[in-house]
């Protein structure tokens, strides 16, 4: 019996994942939304739409959904903060929508008071992406016109979702600038791991020995600030909720974590950097990735108000972010990563999503 066993999920862990797509109903312009399946032998299902590349959920082997989001398209539609998207041309805030580059400037659409926040006023969260299934994955493909949003150069973005048999969601980013131009592509998934009102008692490790601090607008200074005895030590696991509402003038400018983090490690290496762990459930989140940084979000601006999936309504702290990017405003801040992407020469990232159990 026991061998059995052992053989069939030998056999599973070879298989590949499996990929179904269905409609998920319309934008109000009329453009058709697809929905994706993927779901590995072990039991991981995602479920990606077209309409932003959004991952609408992340089913675990017991069938817990980890990521916020909404039951229906109609839910996405509304005036809701990116659930589950893909934020681009420039995830994050560009200070008063402005930057030089090549010796000419640059003005965006602004949508957060005086800066551009995850791509302006209609960011790739709001586009309608054409998709392409694989074996095991699905390609989502969208051109972002030159001048769209007020960003120089057309930018062809691919990114691609794997479901492994090790359980984890793989993300691929490729994009290509038809001139020189700037692009920070992440995804803004909000996850709970236990499914109680907040994520307070979740223990979280992130391995940076550096943040960077930023001002009232969000907006970072340009330090590059050492963690060691601030709120934003997470190199030992630690409680998000332990040293959320310190005295800390950083802490007050987000109302909460709301800030970058400067990953250890080189950039560009997919390495291990972030663990977050429910002590109620036994799940575990582990990321990996390339990018030189993380803006972890505990959902301050979340204030009970928008009703999600199951009826559930989503109050502050309902649920974290682990935005792997590069620094907000680089744009502008000549000592952070360059987020230029230059004529030709493809942007290449990728983060990785392991959920298990404990
Ligand atoms: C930003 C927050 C913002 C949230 C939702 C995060 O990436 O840093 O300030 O409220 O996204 O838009």
């Amino acid at each position: 019996m026991l061998r059995i066993a052992l053989f069939l999920s030998a056999c599973a862990l070879a298989l590949p994942a499996a990929v179904k797509k269905e409609p998920f109903g319309r934008t109000p312009d009329g453009q058709a939304v697809e929905i994706y399946t993927l779901s590995n032998p072990a039991g991981l299902t995602a479920r990606i739409m077209t309409y932003g590349a959004t991952v609408v959920s992340l089913k675990t082997l017991d069938q817990f959904d980890v990521v916020l989001g909404f039951d229906s398209l109609q839910g996405y539609l509304q005036e809701q903060p990116y659930m589950g998207a893909i934020v681009g041309r420039y995830g994050n805030r560009i200070a008063k929508g402005q930057f030089q580059l090549n010796g000419k400037p640059y003005r965006l659409a602004v949508n957060n008071g005086p800066n551009a926040l995850h791509g302006g006023l209609r960011g790739f969260d709001k586009r309608v992406w054409k998709a392409e299934a694989k074996a095991d994955a699905v390609a989502f493909t969208y051109s972002s016109a030159a001048g769209e949003e007020g960003y120089p150069g057309k930018l062809d973005v691919t990114v691609t979702y794997t479901l492994t048999p090790a359980n984890e969601l793989r993300i691929e980013y490729q994009a290509v600038a038809s001139e020189d131009t700037v692009a920070n592509l992440t995804n803004h998934a909000y996850f709970n791991l236990s499914g109680e009102p907040t994520i307070l008692d979740h223990v979280l490790r992130i391995d940076a020995d550096r943040f960077t601090p930023v001002d009232a607008g969000l907006i970072p200074t340009g330090e590059l600030r050492d963690v060691t005895g601030t709120p934003f030590d997470f190199r030992k696991p630690t409680a998000v909720g332990a040293r959320i509402d310190a005295q800390d003038q950083q802490i007050q400018f987000g109302g909460g974590y709301d800030h970058n983090w400067v990953l250890n490690g080189a950039a560009g290496t997919l390495r291990k950097v972030i663990e977050a762990y429910s002590p109620r459930s036994g799940r575990v989140l582990t990321i990996s990735t390339t990018e030189p940084g993380v803006q972890f979000y505990t959902g301050n601006f979340l204030d009970g108000k928008l009703t999600g999936k199951g009826n559930r309504k989503y109050v502050r702290r309902a649920a974290f972010c682990f935005e792997t990017q590069h620094f907000p405003d680089s744009p502008n801040k000549p000592n952070f990563p360059s987020t230029v992407v230059k004529k030709g020469v493809p942007l290449r990232s990728t983060t990785v999503w392991q959920v298990t159990k404990r």
